[in-house]
Formats: C-alpha cells, structure tokens, sequence
C-alpha cells in the first residue's frame, strides 16, 4: 500500500539543527496532542492497532525504528530515522512498530486526545470495519 509522508525544514547554523511543526500547515491537522516513545526494551513492538478516526503524525526525532502499515489488504514496511520526515497515518490504518534503535526517540503528533473509544485493537474487527472478513 502506497503511504503519505509529510518533510520539514531544517534550520540548521553552525550551532546545529532545528526543525519547528506548525499545526495546519506542515502538520496537516489541528494538533491535540503529543506523544513519545523512547528507552524501548529490545525486541519490543508496539502499536498493534488501527483509529477510527485520529490522524497522527509519527517523527523519529532520534535514531530509528520501522512502521508495518496495513490497510487490510497490503503491508507496508517503513523506516523512520530522519528528524525532518513525518510518516501520516490517517484513520483504519493497522500499525506495528518495531526495530527501535536504543537510542530512538518516536515522537507522534495526534489530531484528537487521548480516546481509548477510537482504538480498534482487534486485527479481525479491524478486517471487519474495513469490510474484508479474516482469513
Ligand atoms: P498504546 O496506545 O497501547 O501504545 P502503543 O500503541 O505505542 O503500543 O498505549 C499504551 C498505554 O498508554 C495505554 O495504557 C494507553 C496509554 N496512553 C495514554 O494514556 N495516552 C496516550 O496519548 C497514549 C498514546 C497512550
């Protein structure tokens, strides 16, 4: 499945690099809420869940890890280790991540608070919604 990724402008000098997100405008929706994830224990993924409606955008503001996207249908293995790229996941798209460097810092940009309500963390409910019935 394609994927949309959003780029920011690095402001770098020779004190070193800073990059702004702006709601609405690099950041493609009003910005509720912001999350990170980091010291992530080897081996661990995370994420195993799809929103009903919440848009996020993930930046790895330090080292790395990878995104499964999965729109029922296909998946998509992506690698996030750049500061300046934002990888967009709007509403029904299952998501994984894993491979997190030790040092990676996963930062997400939401469009909505917190609502456990807006999870679908069942792979088959989430086939379901999407109208595919599971295998
Ligand atoms: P969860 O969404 O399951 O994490 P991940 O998808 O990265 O594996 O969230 C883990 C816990 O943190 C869960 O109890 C819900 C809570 N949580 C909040 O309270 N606020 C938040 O903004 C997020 C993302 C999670």
């Amino acid at each position: 499945m394609s994927f949309k990724t959003v780029s920011f402008k690095c402001i770098g000098d020779d004190r070193g690099s800073l990059v702004a997100l702006e709601a609405n405008k690099s950041v493609p929706f009003n910005i509720k809420r912001v999350y990170y994830i980091y010291s992530t224990k080897d081996g661990v993924s995370r994420g195993f869940h799809a929103h009903q409606t919440l848009k996020q955008v993930a930046v790895c503001v330090r080292g790395s890890c990878r995104f499964v996207l999965d729109d029922g249908k296909q998946k998509t293995h992506i690698l996030l280790d750049d500061a300046t790229k934002g990888l967009l996941i709007e509403d029904l798209i299952w998501r994984e991540m894993y491979d997190f460097s030790h040092d990676c810092v996963l930062m997400v940009l939401a469009s909505e608070y917190y609502d456990e309500s807006d999870y679908i963390r069942d792979y088959d409910e989430f086939l379901k919604i999407k109208g595919y019935q599971s295998q």
